[in-house]
């Protein structure tokens, strides 16, 4: 058997069409199951429905074999955990987006920077912010959230928030404006490296077929 780990939303969707290239289609639809193992057209390929950070942890030891999840929660996943065991084969393009920076519209973030201010940062994605900010020399004290982080400057919580930004529309309905543009952000495919030698024959043509998808798409 074949595990697939995915999270619901964008990375399951965009994940689909890749899917179907390798010829598997996922059998139940995991807005309207409650189901958290999703049977596919093969008898020998299943989909696990994990939370998008839990996806490198799933795959690195082994409750899946293979995964899909985003460049920042891997960056996240090592910086915390260190990386044993998981093989990063393909960029699949999907899920694209950029981790930014963002403030009120009213902050002055060019000059806090320039005077060398102290910035209070809101976000989900510590070692990403840390790193950032670090090579830019800007001190900074990082509080964390799991969500909503728009609301932190709002609130006076925080000075400025660390988060994905895609379209735009979540800032500018609070008033938010991007200031630094820190990653573009896409999906990987992560691979289980054990699995990768044991389960080789059936694992490498599912690889095989998201890398000639891809080619084709771009
Ligand atoms: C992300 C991000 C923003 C929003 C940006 O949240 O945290 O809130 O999307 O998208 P936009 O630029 O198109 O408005 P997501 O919906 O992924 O959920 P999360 O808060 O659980 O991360």
């Amino acid at each position: 058997m074949i595990t697939l780990a995915l999270s619901k939303g964008r990375i399951f969707q965009e994940t689909l069409p890749l899917l179907a290239a390798a010829g598997i289609e996922v059998l139940e639809d995991p807005e309207k199951s409650r189901k958290l193992i999703l049977p596919t057209n093969r008898a020998d390929v299943q989909v696990v429905l994990v939370r998008a950070s839990d996806v490198p942890t799933y795959v690195e030891y082994g409750g899946a074999d293979v995964g899909v999840c985003g460049k920042d929660t891997l960056i996240e996943h090592q910086a915390e955990w260190g990386t044993h065991g998981l093989y990063q084969p393909l960029d699949l393009q999907i899920a694209r987006c950029r981790m930014s920076v963002a403030v009120r519209a009213d902050f002055d973030y060019a000059t806090a920077v320039r005077q060398g201010a102290r910035l209070a940062v809101a976000t989900k994605y510590t070692a990403i912010a840390r790193e950032f900010f670090a090579s830019k020399g800007v001190h900074v004290d990082l509080i964390k959230l799991y969500g909503s982080m728009e609301l932190a400057p709002l609130t006076g919580l925080a000075d400025a928030i660390v988060d994905l930004v895609s379209t735009g529309n979540t800032l500018k309905a609070n008033h938010l404006v991007e200031v630094e543009h820190i990653m573009d952000i896409s999906s990987r495919l992560v691979v289980n490296q054990a699995a990768l030698k044991v389960k080789q024959a059936s694992l490498r043509p599912i690889i095989d077929a998201f890398a000639k998808a891809l080619t084709v798409s771009a």
